[in-house]
Formats: C-alpha cells, sequence, structure tokens
C-alpha cells in the first residue's frame, strides 16, 4: 500500500512560471506582408512565398510564421457579424491559404485591430472578440497581430486583455502579438497578463537606417521585461527592401538578433539576392537570437557614435557587437571582463559574420566601417 502511495506525482506548477512551455519560448520567426506589400496581398502571393520560405532555407533555419498583415478583410462583416476575407484577394477564403502553409510544415498568422477599424479602414474587433478569436481557429490562424488604431481611449489592457481571453478560449493555440505601440508600457505587465507572448515597444519601422537606428535607442532599458512567452517587439525587419545598403542590412539584423526581437522578415522572397539570404540565413545570429534562456542584449557602452552592446548566452559565453554609427572607420574595443565574462587565461572568440576564428587574453578590438557592425561570440577556453 505505501509504495502505491509513493508512485502517485502531483504535478503542480511552479509559483510564477507557466506550467506549459508556452507558444513563444523563443522570439518568434517568420514573414510578415506589411513592410513590403502593403495592401497588394492575395492567395497567390501567400502561396509562392510559402513555396520560398521553403525552398529559400528559411522554414529549417526557424521562420516558422507566415503572416498576413492589414487588409485581408473584407468592407463589411456578414450578416452573422463575422469577418470576412475579401473575396477578391482570398476568392476561396483563408482555410485553403492556412491548409497550404500548414502543408509546407509553416505556421499562418493574420491581423485584426482592438478598435473600430483597421488602420487601413477595414472592420475592428473591439466588441467583437468572441466571435472573431472563433473564426481565426476555424480557419487555423496560429497568430494573431493585434493593432491599435481607430479605439476607444479606453485602456489597452482592457481591450487587449479581452481579445487575449478570446483566444485562449477559442480552442486553438495563437500566438498573441500584442501591437500597441508601446503607448501605455505594455511591457510593465499588462502585456503579459493580457496574455501577449510579444509586444511592440514603438511606432512603426521604415526601410530606413535612421528609422532602425531611432527604434533601437528606445529599447534601452527594458530588458528586463523581455523573456520566454514575453517579448520586446522593436518591429519587423526590413531587411532587403531595397531602402539599405547590405552592411547596413547587416547591422539591422545583428542589432535585432542580440535584442531578442522576433526576427519577422518583410521583403519579397521571390526575387531575394544572395546577400539578402545570407543575412536572413545567419545561423550564428539566430542562435544568439534564439537563446534558450531569452535574455535581452543591453548596451554596455555608447561613446556618441560608437556603441558596444552583449548579450548574456545559456552556455556561458557572451555574444558581443561593436557598432559604429559614423560614416566613417572608428576603431573600437572592450575588455571581456566588461561584457561579464569571468576571468580566465584565454578566451575563444568567433566573428559572426566572417567566420575567422581566434583568440584572445582579453580584449576585443576591431576596426568597424561607417554603419556597420562587427559582431563576436566569446567563449571561456
Ligand atoms: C500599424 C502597425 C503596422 C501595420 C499597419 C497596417 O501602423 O503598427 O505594423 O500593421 O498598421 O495598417
Amino acid at each position: 500500500m505505501a509504495s502505491l502511495v509513493s508512485a502517485v506525482v502531483v504535478v503542480e506548477p511552479l509559483a510564477g512560471r507557466s506550467a506549459s512551455p508556452g507558444l513563444a519560448p523563443t522570439p518568434p520567426m517568420g514573414w510578415n506582408s506589411w513592410n513590403r506589400f502593403g495592401c497588394d496581398i492575395g492567395e497567390r502571393l501567400v502561396r509562392e512565398i510559402a513555396d520560398r520560405v521553403v525552398e529559400s532555407g528559411m522554414r529549417d533555419a526557424g521562420y516558422t510564421y507566415l503572416n498576413l498583415d492589414d487588409c485581408w478583410m473584407a468592407r463589411e462583416r456578414d450578416e452573422h457579424g463575422r469577418l470576412v476575407p475579401d473575396p477578391v484577394k482570398f476568392p476561396d477564403g483563408l482555410r485553403p491559404v492556412a491548409d497550404y502553409v500548414h502543408e509546407r510544415g509553416l505556421k499562418f498568422g493574420v491581423y485584426a485591430d482592438a478598435g473600430s477599424k483597421t488602420c487601413a479602414g477595414y472592420p475592428g474587433s473591439l466588441g467583437h472578440e468572441q466571435v472573431d478569436a472563433r473564426s481565426f481557429a476555424e480557419w487555423g490562424v496560429d497568430y494573431l497581430k493585434y493593432d491599435n488604431c481607430n479605439n476607444d481611449d479606453s485602456p489597452a489592457a482592457d481591450r487587449y486583455g479581452k481579445m487575449g481571453r478570446a483566444l485562449r478560449e477559442s480552442g486553438r493555440q495563437i500566438v498573441f502579438s500584442i501591437c500597441e505601440w508601446g503607448h501605455e508600457r505594455p511591457w510593465e505587465g499588462w502585456g503579459r497578463q493580457a496574455g501577449g507572448h510579444l509586444w511592440r515597444t514603438t511606432r512603426d519601422i521604415t526601410d530606413s537606417w535612421a528609422s532602425w537606428t531611432a527604434l533601437l535607442d528606445l529599447q534601452v532599458g527594458l530588458e528586463e521585461h523581455s523573456g520566454p512567452n514575453g517579448w520586446n517587439d522593436p518591429d519587423m525587419l526590413e531587411v532587403g527592401n531595397g531602402g539599405m545598403a547590405d552592411h547596413e542590412d547587416r547591422a539591422h539584423f545583428t542589432m535585432w538578433a542580440l535584442l531578442n526581437a522576433p526576427l519577422i522578415a518583410g521583403n519579397d522572397l521571390r526575387a531575394m539576392g544572395a546577400e539578402t539570404k545570407d543575412v536572413l540565413l545567419n545561423r550564428d545570429l539566430i542562435a544568439v537570437n534564439q537563446d534558450w534562456g531569452g535574455k535581452q542584449g543591453r548596451r554596455l557602452r555608447d561613446d556618441g557614435e560608437q556603441e558596444v552592446w552583449a548579450k548574456p548566452m545559456s552556455d556561458g559565453s557572451a555574444a558581443v557587437v561593436l557598432f559604429n554609427r559614423a560614416s566613417t572607420d572608428r576603431e573600437i574595443g572592450v575588455t571581456v571582463a566588461a561584457v561579464g565574462l569571468p576571468s580566465a587565461a584565454e578566451y575563444r572568440v568567433v566573428d559572426l559574420w566572417t567566420k575567422a576564428e581566434g583568440v584572445t587574453t582579453g580584449e576585443l578590438r576591431a576596426r568597424v566601417p561607417a554603419h556597420s557592425v562587427v559582431a563576436y561570440r566569446v567563449w571561456l577556453m
């Protein structure tokens, strides 16, 4: 009898921790239509992008979500109050599109809005949370980006909380991406409480050096609020959209990886050049971003136009970025002690772009070209 009793194991969730691994244990990765295509979307685009995500190797590198942004809807709800996919863009609705995406081993996302209308003027979901979450679940949606246009000025925590609850009650596991632009500081608690797996911290990105570097500056100080199943989101990637030089795209991708930003590409994968592919498929930087410990990188030093950023990795190593914002080359250096590594005789260093390997006794130093990064991962030997 005693042995039978001792065989009963009661599993209880640890205080303050989720009992399940959650839907976003690492920052979500995927593709979204907005940055490159805006409202010019449709069934054919989704199918072609899904094929390219697979053929390019992006799926196998972790880019799982294929997300439609604004403008997938018809202008009016149906007679039952349900959202309707635009009959011209999606003649057979979203279910076959989701099926096509799922058959390729990918996941499918859509966009809606916590106000009366989306930013582009399509039906909003405020007051329709349950019926819309049920539609998403029926169509096979795995990810919802929930925007903030045309809201009624009621607290975002309430509006987003209602959709978070509706998603949980929908019967399907749906990642909840809060797109509230950081107005009410979702990272301070209400983002997680509303069921969000990620939350925008800023206004929209555009395809320029000035845009993403300004967004980068706004991430300083938010590090402690990001972690598994609740990520700070400085907006999607502009890599490969043509507004920046390749080395600027590399710097943008590097910093987003270090910030544990969701890596959501937004370029035309059907016309992707080799340089862009090399950026999006940099496995070493993806590994930095997807590190299971989920500690966001931070700025260690700001010397005006030269900065040093670092991220502690779960294996005890560190990712270190020397960032030159100036329009001429600069030398930047930092000690391994300053990036938080314990003292040792030697350290192994890998350059995460050139893949060159080396050894240092304690200093990292490089000549960093204009508008560029040098990124290292450093291990104790
Ligand atoms: C807002 C969001 C963007 C995008 C557009 C679509 O501006 O912040 O990311 O979704 O709406 O209209």
